[in-house]
């Protein structure tokens, strides 16, 4: 039974610099993309949505579609593209961004690091490097000086479980390694570190200038389910990815262990302790797309099973649609950290926008759920305001509430851009049966 949004919950949307800004500056995802047989059509981010120069018509779009939130990222490599050197011409473009955010009277969230790295830093390592955790607060130090006054909520890190496991164990996203479960529990480890340096960067720069400052990550979870139910090895196969994809940074940030056995061991080789994350988060956020079959084989499928063709209803890349997954990880992690939570990215590749509408009202009746449960939910910010490069798979992958042409650069509000326009000025959802 559907029921009012709490008077404050925010209705936004989320991009990425690197998938919209275009004007990329030289960094480890454009490298890359310009690398033949990484992305999907020989696709680079070097267009895009040409954002960097178009924000204000996007703005604009964005008051006009009555949103009253938005979650962007900083383009890490532009603002520092020297190690140590940052830019305030960059900061100051920034700004006029977040401002005119504010002005339209649309709440601000900004993450840190959205997978992408300046060349210096992705040379020396990236995000396995010993010094990538400093490195990130420093970042995070100069963006709260930078923007501290224009920013709502704080994000530092967007998907460390995803980034390491495309990075490092699929090899599809840079830097390009198949099979290295080592780095992927490294990886994870040390984002986990970094996220944690950069929360008590941002709060120790901003926490003597205003009195709310909200930072968390952005967390990548899936819905699993054995392949097959009665194969124990399946079963196990989804209890892995349960303790080392969807779990291990959560679990750390709420309760100081880990419940992967690996991570452990690793955490005792290192000199950050998964005990010294506890706490280190002021709000949940999650990013929830789909669920996953998971299947036990000597593979690194072991560790996040791919979409597979379940002949249930799919998006354009085959990802299932499972709205009640995302009911039940705000539940989840609701109850067992008691914070506000925030749906930090949903969303559809959908290029015909047929199945982006009831996509939307199933997943937000979901949400609604959660809040009758008693979870604390703030926020839904549907991935994306518009189309964009969608990494390995390019362009083709069409995100967006709005249609990008990318020959003219026009934008086209998609039916779904108005429906959702219509349940964040009203506050009401519409049944999920008038949208199929
Ligand atoms: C998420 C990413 C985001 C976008 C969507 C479709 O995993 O955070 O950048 O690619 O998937």
């Amino acid at each position: 039974m559907s029921f009012a949004f709490p008077a404050s919950f925010l209705f936004g949307t989320a991009t990425s610099a690197t998938q919209i800004e275009g004007m990329t500056p030289p960094s480890d995802w454009l490298a890359f993309a310009q690398q033949a047989g990484r992305v999907a059509q020989g696709h680079t981010p070097e267009r895009a949505c040409e954002h960097w120069e178009r924000w204000q018509e996007d703005v604009a779009l964005q008051k006009s579609l009555q949103l009253n939130a938005h979650r962007l990222s900083l383009e890490w490599a532009r603002v520092e593209p020297v190690e140590g050197h940052f830019s305030h011409r960059v900061w100051d473009r920034y700004r006029l961004e977040l401002g005119a955010l504010k002005d339209a009277g649309i709440a601000t969230m900004v993450t840190l690091h959205h997978f992408t790295l300046p060349p210096w830093l992705a040379r020396a390592g990236g995000v396995c490097a010993t010094r990538f955790p400093a490195r990130l607060a420093r970042f995070a130090t100069h963006a709260a000086e930078a923007l501290g006054d224009l920013v709502d909520h704080w994000i530092t890190v967007n998907e460390p479980n995803a980034l390491v496991a495309l990075g490092y164990l699929f090899g599809v996203w840079p830097p390009g390694k198949s099979g290295r479960i080592d780095r992927f529990l490294l990886g994870q480890h040390r984002l986990l570190e970094a996220h944690t340096r950069a929360y008590r960067a941002l709060h120790h720069t901003l926490d003597r200038r205003s009195a709310a400052v909200s930072v968390g990550l952005a967390q990548h979870l899936r819905a699993l389910v054995p392949a097959r139910e009665n194969a124990k090895a399946d079963h196990l196969a989804l209890e892995i990815q349960q303790r080392m994809f969807n779990r291990y940074i959560l679990d750390a940030l709420v309760t100081g262990e880990s419940a992967s056995l690996t991570h452990r061991l690793l955490s005792a080789g290192t000199t950050f302790r998964v005990k010294d994350a506890k706490g280190c988060q002021d709000f949940i956020g999650i990013n929830y797309y789909s669920r996953a079959r998971t299947r036990f084989g000597f593979t690194k499928a072991t560790y996040l099973a791919p979409p597979t063709d379940s002949g249930l209803e799919a998006n354009d890349l085959g990802w299932e649609i499972y709205p009640e997954g995302l009911g039940d990880v705000l539940i989840d992690w609701g109850q067992k950290s008691k914070l506000p939570v925030f749906v930090t990215e949903n969303g559809i590749a959908d290029a015909t926008d047929a199945k982006r509408p009831a996509f939307i009202v199933r997943h937000l009746e979901q949400v609604q759920r959660a809040l009758q449960a008693g979870i604390d939910v703030r926020g839904y910010f549907h991935w994306s305001l518009l189309d964009n490069f969608e990494w390995a798979e390019g362009y083709k992958a069409r995100f967006g509430l709005v249609e990008v042409d990318y020959r003219t650069q026009q934008r086209r509000p998609r039916p779904s851009a108005y429906l959702y326009s219509q349940i964040a000025s009203s506050g009401r959802l519409p049944k999920a049966s008038d949208h199929n």
